[in-house]
This record gives structure tokens, C-alpha cells and sequence, in this order.
């Protein structure tokens, strides 16, 4: 998500109102509010408590500690705004795990409407304010704080760094980790040598391209080997050293007997395929059949969109189409690809066939940032790829799945955009 202009409103319901006033006036969150981009109240529970003794906690049913009565909760948040006008969000170890997109959906909710973070204390709050009342219960890790004010800070500065102007640098907050579901590159600054340990070559030569390439070789290694679990939802694609290709074959591909055989172009597909290889920055599409005609008719497609009439009836799809490059061959395609990037390509054949072995999706996406190969992702038409371009593969990629048994029919069209968006797409 880029850096908003838009106001952002919170409010802090708590027994601590002065441990939250402190740190929100001393933190960078500081210029936010007064730039009034930010917005944050401190409402304290205990303004809401009746009796002389301004009780807000009382003892757990059934044994325990003290817990947070709903009533004077309940009431501190109705003071804040109405039930329409709020999302309440409650930190407690019992929580979903925060992440950076849900920072991102809840400072959207602080901006439409008004965030309420209740924080609790003690063992925690009545159940029944928390069943009546809250949206959302996070939790910033597996351990246990003496209360929610301190996760109560960190979103808040997690979403402040959202809202434009808050964080000096902009540039920076986007390059964050997070931003493009990698972790950060090491950062360093003078002296280029501290007691004996210097600064990366790289970055002391002022060549900016061998800086942003080492940066993000960095931050892949950083996030492959304390983070693992990341790649499966990062798009990969501005890590990889030499891009992406698309190779549909029309040849040698099976037919419905499983017998070797030459598929007819379906021009849907030179449309639809181009659309989703120039949505996810893939550099070519390669439409492979030995039939001349065919690979005619797809120029002919191709053309209308790119020079003739559709071009200026639609410059997006001339765009897309600017991608389509027919070849005769298999081999044609790869050579192609190989003298273009001058390393050899890394094959990926696809099958929608279970049983047939194959690798998970995430490891190829993981061995892809290792190596500087260009990968290319090889799609059958027909009843799927023949066993000769399997064999001659450098890995075959498990089928994509919906999970419901034997039937599995995707359109190759839509089995490249699922595909692409596993590698390729933002989350
Ligand atoms: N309250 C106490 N511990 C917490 C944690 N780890 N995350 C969120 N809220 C908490």
C-alpha cells in the first residue's frame, strides 16, 4: 500500500492513560498527530467506573486474578463513537498474529472510521465485552505483556508510518521490510570501516544499479534463511536476476488417448495469457506450434491489436499483445530465451496430472531466487505436456488444486493466471 493523505482516527481506551499520553508525545508518532494527519484520543476507563472506589477490575469466576468489568469498558467505548462508526480491536496474547496487511486493513478502518483499541490489564476482560463489542483480537507474539497498552502503541506507530509525512523518508518506508513481503537489506553508515569490519563493496562505489542489486540479493538471502516461511506469499518477481518467461505448447502435447498430437491455437488464450503476463511483468509469451498457419493466425491476432484498428481502440491490450512471440519450437523458444539473458533457462513444466510426482510450487519459488537462470513456465494445451518436454524439464511443478478429487479442469488460461499470481502477486 502506497503513503496516504487521509486522516487516520484512534482511540486508546485504558487504565494507564498517562503511560500513553508519555509515549505518544515523545515518539515520531508525535509529528504525526500534529501534522493532523493523526489523530489519537486516550480515553481512561476508570471515567467510567461507578462508586467511590472507581472499580474497574474484579475477581475471575471460578479463580484467578483480577479481570476488566464490562460495564465501565463498555461505556468508555460507547463514549469514543457509536457501534456504526467504530471497529474495536482488542490485544491479547489470544489473538491472530499482527502482520503488516492488517495494519494496513486497520488503519483503512481508522480512516472510514473511528479504530478503538481497548487495552486490557490483569488476566485479561470479561468475555462478554469482548463477544459484544470487538472486531478484531491481535496479538504482537507468543509471550505475555502485563497489558495491551504497549501492543496498543505498536499499532499505532505501525499505522502512523502509513499516513504520508510521518516518516521522514518516503522512499525508505517503502522499501521496509514488509513492503514487498521480503525482509530489509542490511543497512550501514560511517565509518566505512568500524574496528576492523568495513562496509560491503557494493554500496561504497556509488554504482546504482549494483547497489539495488545488492540490496535485494540481501534481503532474498535474509528472508530465505531466517524467514522461509514469507516466500510463499511474496511477489517474487523484482528479485529475480534475469525475469520470467511464458511457453505455451501446441506440440508435442498429449490428446485425449494420451497419444502425441498437435493442438489448434485457441485465440482466447493468445488474449487472456498475454493480459496476465503483462499484469505480472513477465518478458515474453511464447506461443509454440510447428503449424505455420496457425503461428500466422496468432500474428495476425497480435497485429490487429499492436498496429491495426484495436490499437488505438484499446492501447492496454496493445501493451499485452506486444508480449506474443510465436515460435515453431520448443527449442526455438529456448534458444531464443537463453541468447537473450545469456544464461541457460530454468524449465518449469506444468501438469494438471495428480500422482505424476512433482514439486511443490513454493520450493521452485524459493530455488528461483537462488539462481540467476531465467525461469520459464512451460503450460500444455490438449490433455497436458508430453512426456518428452516432462523428462526434459529442469522440474515439474505439482497440479494446481481446488482440493476436490479426481476433477480438475482448469482452462490453461486460467491455470497461468493462478500460477503466475502464486509467484508473481502482492499480497
Ligand atoms: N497483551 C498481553 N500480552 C500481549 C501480546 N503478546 N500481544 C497482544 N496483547 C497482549
Amino acid at each position: 500500500m502506497g503513503l496516504s493523505e487521509d486522516v487516520a482516527r484512534i482511540s486508546v481506551i485504558t487504565a494507564l492513560p498517562e503511560a500513553v499520553r508519555d509515549f505518544l508525545g515523545a515518539s515520531v508518532l508525535g509529528r504525526g498527530i500534529a501534522s493532523g494527519k493523526l489523530e489519537v484520543s486516550v480515553v481512561d476507563i476508570r471515567d467510567f467506573s461507578r462508586g467511590a472506589y472507581r472499580q474497574i477490575d474484579d475477581y475471575s469466576f471460578g479463580g484467578g486474578g483480577m479481570v476488566l468489568m464490562p460495564g465501565p469498558l463498555e461505556s468508555a467505548l460507547e463514549s469514543v463513537a457509536g457501534r456504526d462508526e467504530r471497529c474495536v480491536v482488542y490485544p491479547t496474547p489470544q489473538g491472530v498474529p499482527l502482520h503488516q496487511e492488517m495494519v494496513e486493513d486497520l488503519y483503512r478502518a481508522s480512516v472510514a472510521k473511528r479504530l478503538a483499541i481497548v487495552c486490557g490489564h490483569y488476566e485479561g476482560v470479561d468475555e462478554r465485552f469482548v463477544e459484544r463489542n470487538v472486531d478484531v483480537e491481535f496479538s504482537i507474539g507468543d509471550f505475555v505483556l502485563t497489558g495491551g497498552e504497549l501492543p496498543a502503541i505498536a499499532l499505532i506507530d505501525a499505522i502512523s508510518r502509513l499516513v504520508k509525512g510521518v516518516v521522514g523518508k518516503e522512499r525508505a518506508v517503502e522499501e521496509d521490510s514488509f513492503f514487498s513481503g521480503m525482509l530489509d537489506c542490511p543497512h550501514y553508515t560511517r565509518p566505512s570501516d568500524f574496528k576492523g569490519s568495513s562496509v560491503p563493496e557494493a554500496l561504497l562505489g556509488g554504482d546504482h544499479a549494483a547497489i539495488e542489486s545488492f540490496r535485494k540479493e540481501e534481503a532474498v538471502r535474509r528472508t530465505i534463511s531466517r524467514r522461509p516461511d514469507m516466500i510463499a506469499r511474496a511477489g517474487i518477481m523484482p528479485y529475480l536476476r534475469k525475469g520470467a518467461y511464458v511457453l505455451l505448447l501446441h506440440h508435442p502435447v498429449l490428446d485425449k488417448n494420451g497419444m502425441k498430437s498437435t493442438t489448434a491455437i485457441t485465440g482466447m488464450d493468445v488474449h487472456d495469457i498475454s493480459r496476465a503476463c503483462r499484469t505480472y511483468g513477465v518478458k515474453k509469451y511464447f506461443v509454440v506450434t510447428p503449424l505455420a498457419p496457425q503461428r500466422e493466425m496468432v500474428k495476425k491476432i497480435a497485429s490487429h491489436w499492436i498496429t491495426g484498428y484495436g490499437a488505438a481502440f484499446n492501447p492496454d491490450r496493445k501493451e499485452a499483445m506486444g508480449l506474443v512471440k510465436t515460435c515453431p519450437s520448443l527449442e526455438g523458444a529456448l534458444g531464443w530465451i537463453e541468447e537473450r539473458e545469456k544464461a541457460s533457462p530454468f524449465t518449469i513444466a506444468t501438469t494438471a496430472r495428480h500422482g505424476a510426482g512433482g514439486a511443490h510450487w513454493s520450493g521452485v519459488k524459493r530455488r528461483l531466487l537462488e539462481m540467476s537462470r531465467p525461469a520459464v513456465f512451460i503450460f500444455g494445451t490438449g490433455s497436458g505436456l508430453h512426456e518428452e518436454v516432462l523428462s526434459r524439464s529442469s522440474v515439474v511443478m505439482s497440479p494446481v488444486s481446488g482440493g476436490k478429487g479426481d476433477y480438475n479442469h482448469l482452462s490453461v488460461r486460467s491455470a497461468v493466471s493462478v500460477v503466475l499470481d502464486r509467484f508473481f502477486g502482492f499480497r
